[in-house]
């Protein structure tokens, strides 16, 4: 039993009601769902906006689909998501709302956090936002020596860093190329090294990107790249002001680190990092689409949050998503997820997705702080096709591992493609729903054998098949299209931690690192001691050091 009076997931006749379903389904096939319904493709398919979804080929039934609803109707996923959008303090560990969904709504919206309507500072932010962006392509907005911005590079990490990273590579096509940007995000020295190339510090606009503006990586970044554009200037701290903004919450420790706070732009502390590129963190992207595209992909994530809230859950594509995930991590074992976009422009959709599905569902206990007995999050991981399939799809195929996926394609290139480029597009496309097919039907042995396979050879070229996708469609990658994708996956990973009854919104589990790090660093430098270092780790410090040779 719950603090709350409510039962364990795993004692609820819902849950065990599915459990008793998965032994009745045994190893039915999805050649045999497909014989059996002819409408299956259609019935099975969800249209959201501008997103077509297809989840036929997964291994459920009318009943399955009926069982899940009833275990998110039983688990009060409808309840925390009305919570959530009423801006309740559903991310009880932190104490804290979680209202991203604020950031995207319009300006008649109403949206409370602490009694307080948000709406009307998220939209006061936005419009310091756009004028600034549009200074910066006028060329009125120049740099301490006069000079036109022409670089900008975003520092920040996590939240901070992916989300705008995966943005702009996804709307590249929509960027102004006379800009250049680059993104740094590793403390390792040669990320902002390689970054800083080439580049013209009096051309050159630094976007320092975190929330709580006490990110390790990114103020040790953010101080180099200060020292870097004052020697290049053979300037002082006064050049600071044109060529640093920051974007956080946290204003003292903007000004601390000398950045006026008039060149900052805010956001609050019920945005979750992974949740944050549509706030004020999207400033490089804004910078890199103009604002027009950036309000495109706000209305678009906004498309589908109004369909979260209001769609039943039969047609609820986060739900449907959500819930075919439990049913394969919980019924089925399946460990991972693979997201495998057929596009170029998505190379960092599944790192950014990384971060927001197992930063908020790599949980172990629910929350009220019980061992879970059950699944949560799983392994979230792929890139582009084809390249993965000349690659790892080997063992999606025929290896021992169920690693449902999804694959992710549009109808048309990119606008500013040559036609001969935009001609490859078929054979993309091709691939992707080859890929779908082959997952899902794979190949019998009879098959294989009528082609006149060596029979020692049959079991090596058989596929078994049965390998559930999601396929998702929409006429082409546009801004709205992107805040779509990201609005139905940032909810899809609501519902199942509502469903698993875990805090999706804090990350506790990366503090620890972080504070063995700090007491680690002066016996890598100083040779210090660090009191209870272990055996294992005193050894390599200790290797560490003589190859360095200190
Ligand atoms: O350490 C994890 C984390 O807190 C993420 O959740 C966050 O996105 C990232 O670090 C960066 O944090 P900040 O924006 O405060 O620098």
């Amino acid at each position: 039993m719950n603090a709350d009076g409510r039962s364990r997931l795993d004692q609820l006749p819902e849950w065990n009601a599915l459990a008793a379903h998965r032994q009745e389904l045994g190893d039915a096939q999805l050649r045999e769902l497909f014989a059996q319904d002819p409408e299956r493709a259609e019935r099975f398919t969800v249209q959201v906006g501008d997103l077509h979804l297809d989840y036929s080929k997964h291994l459920v039934t009318d009943e399955t689909l009926r069982l899940l609803r009833e275990l998110a109707q039983a688990t009060g996923v409808t309840q925390l998501r009305d919570a959530m959008f009423r801006g309740e303090k559903i991310n009880t560990t932190e104490d804290r709302s979680v209202l991203h969904v604020a950031l995207r709504a319009p300006h008649s919206a109403v949206i409370e956090s602490d009694g307080k309507d948000v709406i009307p500072e998220v939209h006061a932010v936005l419009t310091k936002m756009g004028p600034f962006v549009d200074r910066i392509h006028s060329g009125e907005w120049r740099g301490h020596t006069g000079e036109r911005i022409k670089n900008i590079v975003n520092i920040g990490i996590g939240g901070s860093d992916l989300g705008p990273a995966m943005a702009f590579e996804a709307l590249r096509a929509y960027t102004h190329r006379e800009l250049q940007f680059r993104f740094v995000s590793n403390v390792d020295g040669a990320d902002l090294h390689e970054a800083l190339r080439g580049l013209d510090p009096a051309e050159t606009l630094f976007v320092i990107a975190s929330k709580t503006f006490t990110t390790i990586e990114t103020i040790t970044n953010a101080t180099s790249a200060r020292r870097w554009l004052l020697r290049g200037l053979e300037a002082g701290q006064e050049a600071v002001a044109k060529h640093f903004v920051a974007l956080s919450t946290n204003a003292e420790k903007v000004a601390e680190f000398g950045i006026n706070t008039d060149n900052m732009f805010e956001f609050w502390d019920w945005v979750g990092g992974r949740y944050s590129f549509d706030s004020a963190i999207g400033l490089s992207l804004m910078i890199a689409i103009g604002q027009e595209h950036f309000r495109e992909m706000l209305a678009g994530f906004h498309l589908v949050d109004e369909h979260f809230r209001c769609a039943p859950p039969e047609e609820n594509a986060p739900m449907l998503l959500g819930l075919l995930g439990i049913w394969y991590g919980q019924f089925f074992d399946a460990q991972a997820h693979a997201v495998l976009p057929y596009s170029h422009y998505l190379s960092k959709f599944t790192a950014y997705l990384q971060q927001l599905d197992m930063e908020s569902n790599g949980k172990s206990v629910d929350r009220e702080g019980n061992p879970v007995g059950w699944q949560t999050g799983p392994v979230v991981w792929g890139t582009p096709g084809t390249n993965g399939q000349h690659a790892y799809y080997q063992l999606l195929h025929q290896g021992t591992k169920m690693i449902p996926a999804d694959l992710i394609g549009f109808a048309n290139p990119v606008a500013d493609l040559s036609p001969k480029l935009a001609g490859h597009h078929d054979l993309l496309m091709a691939n992707l729903f080859a890929q779908g097919q082959a997952l899902a039907f794979g190949k019998t042995a009879e098959e294989v054998a009528a082609e006149g396979v060596a029979p020692e050879l049959v079991p090596h070229k058989t596929f078994p098949g049965n390998r559930p996708t999601t396929t998702i469609l929409a006429a082409e990658l546009s801004p709205s299209v992107l805040g779509q994708l990201i609005a139905l996956y940032e909810h899809k990973v609501f519902v199942q931690g509502a469903v698993w009854n875990i805090d999706s919104f804090d990350q506790w589990g990366v503090e620890l690192g972080k504070v063995l790090a700090k007491r680690v660093e002066p016996a890598l430098t100083e040779g210090a001691e660090v009191p209870g270092l272990d055996a294992s780790t005193a050894r390599l410090v200790a290797t560490y050091r003589s190859l360095r040779g200190r």
